[in-house]
């Protein structure tokens, strides 16, 4: 009887010690989330600041410095794109080694206690060749048009940034797992193209964003309207980026 309550109260300590383990790793989990007017950290409004630091075009050795010269200079978070055709130079042979170490990037940026804004892509444009795009994708056999709901370019495209979710998440970089990366996203600007897409864009763009649950999409009017209230609220500065482009399309 007596060795009965005894394992009785060693399996009562056994899951009171779970709940605060299970606790303890949940208030390290930071929330992310958004309302009407703002993305919310931990219930709070947030007015970030982001700035761009792209890892493959600094060294290791160049990248606290950088990180340490932007948070000196008042940002929350630095973004990057993720570079495709450099990690992937052959189908399924991967580098990410030196200034390819893209989670030693993000571990570097989580050490000077600023957010991480991870925008994998894969296709994302930034002044880079073919836009990230491998030669190799390009050339595969049976593929069609790119970034759009081609079955060819789906299964890469997929398996990239799969592994790319994988790999962060494996290192708890995530910030519902502790990590710096409050933010993660998939294509780039791709509004610009999703009317001469037509169908087979609308088809990709539903594919994709299903992956993360809510649809992070917003309407031009609530840009604009968000824009005024910024002005309304003592802005000064604002930019439209590459708003020539728009303007020779219109
Ligand atoms: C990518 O494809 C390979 C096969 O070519 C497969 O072994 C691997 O699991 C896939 N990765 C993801 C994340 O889908």
């Amino acid at each position: 009887m007596a060795c009965l309550t005894f394992t009785a109260i060693l399996i009562a300590l056994f899951w009171v010690s779970l709940l605060l383990l299970l606790q303890l790793t949940t208030t390290n989990a930071t929330k992310v989330s958004h309302d009407g007017r703002a993305i919310t950290i931990d219930g709070q409004r947030r007015l970030l600041i982001s700035g761009s630091i792209h890892y493959p075009r600094s060294t290791t050795k160049m990248w606290p410095d950088l990180i340490k010269k932007a948070k000196d200079g008042g940002v929350d978070a630095i973004e990057t794109y993720v570079f495709w055709n450099a990690h992937e130079p052959f189908r399924r042979q991967y580098d990410f080694s030196g200034n390819l170490d893209l989670i030693r990037f993000i571990k570097t940026i989580q050490d000077h206690g600023l957010y991480a804004v991870l925008r994998i892509g894969p296709y994302v444009c930034a002044e880079w060749n073919y836009g990230g795009f491998p030669l190799w994708l390009h050339n595969m056999r049976g593929i069609d048009l790119l970034r759009t709901a081609d079955t060819v370019y789906m299964n890469e495209m997929q398996n990239f940034t799969g592994m790319i979710v994988d790999m962060v998440k494996q290192e708890k970089l995530f910030a519902s797992q502790g990590g710096p990366i409050i933010l993660a996203q998939v294509e780039n600007e791709y509004g610009n193209v999703m009317k001469p897409y037509g169908d087979a864009a609308k088809a990709y763009v539903d594919w994709f964003k299903s992956w993360g649950g809510s649809d992070p999409m917003r309407t031009a009017e609530d840009l604009a309207y968000a824009v005024a209230r910024f002005f309304q609220l003592g802005g000064t500065f604002q930019n439209y980026y590459m708003v020539l482009y728009i303007t020779i399309m219109n």
